[in-house]
């Protein structure tokens, strides 16, 4: 359980509590206040337009970025100092708790140097599952959309509260399909060219620039499905179960988890079909 300030209560056997609801819980604020100050920043502090790369000249880090990592995780580890916290701009804390945070302070920082709407902070409470890291609560918290999307694993995926299914468009052909480019710049050729495979076998293509936003979108129905190769966990960590929730499926390619081999997301029927367009244009192949 979590009190009003944010400390989480260890459970009668000593341990602290896990359950899905009570780190949304602690989780769902916290993004909502990140999301808010980020929106206030891009009003002219410096912090919002200090631009740094990373990987690659087009990866981009703001001060924004850095503050809002540091924050999220300051104020996880004050409620739940047992847990363990990984996020995009550096945390690495190692838990004991069982419990681990995959934090993007903002996904899509190129929308939000450009002040376009595409950003959003992302924030997934993982357990060890049996293939990996598993997302048990998820908030995804879009500020200049108004949207805040929240999923428990087994309790369902939400919009602002309200419950959310994925879309089901007649066939592939009237499907509108979200992917998005690394910033290796060795892959956007290779991506484009499987792109230009896709294009005649669906409605429509789009590159919104956050990948977190793309998975929540096919969860409500304004994307068809979204794939992408190069992801990092952060990048589809919560995202990932608010679309499984919301009745997609989110995997890789011939069954594997998502990961940054591969992930699709999309209803079930048109899952089916889109992989194997991808799978025939050897679209993992980077
Ligand atoms: C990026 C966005 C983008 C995707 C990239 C990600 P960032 O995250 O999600 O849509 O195409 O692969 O790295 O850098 O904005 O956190
Ligand atoms: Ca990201
Ligand atoms: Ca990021």
């Amino acid at each position: 359980m979590t009190d009003p300030h944010g400390q989480s209560h260890a459970q009668p056997d000593g341990q602290p509590d896990a359950a899905p609801d009570t780190l949304l819980a602690l989780a769902r604020p916290l993004a909502e206040e990140v999301a808010a100050e980020l929106e206030r920043a891009l009003e002219g502090d410096r912090r919002a337009t200090t631009v740094d790369s990373k990987s690659t000249g087009t990866d981009l880090v703001t001060e924004m970025d850095r503050w809002a990592e540091r924050h999220i995780t300051e104020r996880i580890l004050a409620a739940r100092p047992h847990d363990g916290v990984l996020g995009e701009e550096g945390a690495d804390v190692v838990g004991t708790s069982g419990v681990t945070w995959c934090v993007d302070p903002i996904d899509g920082t190129v929308n939000y140097v450009h002040a376009m709407p595409g950003f959003c902070v992302s924030i997934a409470a993982q357990v060890a599952g049996e293939r990996g890291p598993e997302t048990v609560a998820a908030v995804v918290a879009s500020p200049l959309h108004r949207d805040v999307f929240t999923a428990t694993r087994g309790g369902g995926a939400f919009r602002n509260d309200r419950p959310i299914r994925c879309g089901a468009p007649p066939s592939l052909g009237r499907a509108v399909v979200g992917t998005g480019f690394g910033y290796d710049p060795d892959h956007p050729a290779r991506q484009a060219a499987v792109v230009a495979q896709v294009i005649p076998r669906i409605a429509d293509v789009r590159r919104g620039g956050s990948a977190a936003l793309d998975l929540c979108w096919v969860a409500c129905g304004r994307l068809d499905a979204y794939w992408e190769v190069g992801l990092n966990p952060w990048d589809h960590a919560a995202a990932s179960l608010v679309a499984t929730e919301a009745g997609a499926r989110c995997e890789g390619l011939h069954g594997a988890p998502p990961s940054s081999a591969f992930v699709l997301a999309a209803p079930p029927d048109v899952f089916a079909e889109l992989h194997d367009v991808l799978a025939a244009a050897d679209a993992a192949s980077v």
